[in-house]
């Protein structure tokens, strides 16, 4: 495993980091197996997010640490707030704190490295935010703060209340759902590709020392699944094919050592549950591929380039 040191703040991460999203409907057992494979394979970063599983997600990760209480030091734990399941978004200061107080207690944890704002809310005020994020930081119950789906402007706004440096931007990325990366390259065209549709937020985040995290590292879209063996993506999965062969790897493998190949340091978020999956995906950090090999990708994934 590799690690790096997250810009304007004293964690020394792992390249790669554990989504928990979909351990929910796991026995505790099974989330004991694959967290103490995490931590073999070197991940100490752990992403949750209060409605995983309704909060089932951190309730486990939280059995776990009962089991488990010399975990907490190994570890880096990043939770989200913000989404009210059937109801959309709720910034409020109350809610915010509410929403920390209850992660907590599931997570079974004093308190959490980083917390993100799950996805914008339009009736936030930056301010209240603000206020709720000190109050967390001055009770010790959270180090570091983030968001997660926002454009630049979002951050620019919350940061000019927000004491606190906004540390972490966690967008949908990968081969197939590129959107970010594709507007740069096609810029001033024509076609579709060239649409800015997060007002700059690679280059925003990498002016700022803003660590991108990866989701969704090998889904296409969650109608549509996995793109790896998926019949709409035969072209890409020929390449991929190809460079695991090339690379004694897995498919899914290269698909994230494609995202590790970008400069910006992007720190993909793996949400499988599969120990066989989890140990596959790490050998990522030791497949280079070649600038040739990253644009074949891209290509092959069915987007132009000017
Ligand atoms: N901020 C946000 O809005 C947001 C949204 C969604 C997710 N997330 C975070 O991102 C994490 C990952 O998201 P995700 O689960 O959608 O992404 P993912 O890593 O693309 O996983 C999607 C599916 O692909 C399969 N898969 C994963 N790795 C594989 C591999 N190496 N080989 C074969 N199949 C593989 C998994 O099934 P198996 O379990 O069978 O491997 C999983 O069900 C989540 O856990 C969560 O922490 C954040």
């Amino acid at each position: 495993m590799e690690y790096i040191q997250l810009p304007k703040t004293d964690l020394n991460v792992s390249r790669i980091a554990l989504g928990c999203m979909r351990i929910a409907d796991k026995s505790v057992d099974e989330v004991e197996m694959l967290v103490k494979k995490a931590l073999d394979l070197g991940i100490n970063f752990f992403d949750h997010a209060d409605i995983y599983g309704g909060g089932k997600s951190e309730e486990l990760f939280g059995e776990v640490l009962k089991r488990h209480p010399e975990y907490r030091e190994k570890m880096i734990i990043q939770t989200k707030c913000g989404i009210v399941p059937g109801k959309r978004y709720d910034f409020s200061k109350e809610y915010i704190i509410n929403c920390v107080n209850e992660s907590l207690k599931r997570l079974n944890v004093d308190y959490v490295d980083i917390l993100l704002l799950h996805r914008p809310d339009a009736l936030g005020d930056p301010r209240e935010v603000a206020a709720a994020f000190q109050e967390l930081y001055e009770n010790h119950k959270v180090r570091y703060f983030g968001v997660s789906n926002h454009t630049p402007y979002q951050i620019q706004l919350l940061q000019k209340y927000c004491p606190y440096p906004i540390i972490i931007n966690q967008l949908q990325l990968s081969i197939v759902h590129s959107v970010m990366i594709d507007s740069g390259m096609n810029m001033n065209m024509k076609e579709v590709w060239a649409q800015d549709k997060d007002g700059g937020v690679l280059d925003f985040c990498r002016l700022n020392d803003i660590t991108i995290q990866a989701w969704s590292v090998v889904q296409a879209s969650w109608a549509e699944g996995s793109f790896i063996d998926h019949p709409d993506y035969k072209k890409l999965n020929e390449v991929l094919a190809a460079l695991a062969k090339e690379y004694h790897v897995t498919k899914a493998t290269i698909a994230i050592a494609w995202l590790l190949r970008h400069p910006a340091m992007i720190q993909p978020i793996l949400g499988t549950t599969s120990l066989q999956h989890l140990e596959e995906s790490v050998q990522a950090i030791d497949v280079h591929l070649t600038r040739q090999q990253w644009y074949d990708l891209y290509l092959a994934s069915g987007k132009p380039l000017p």
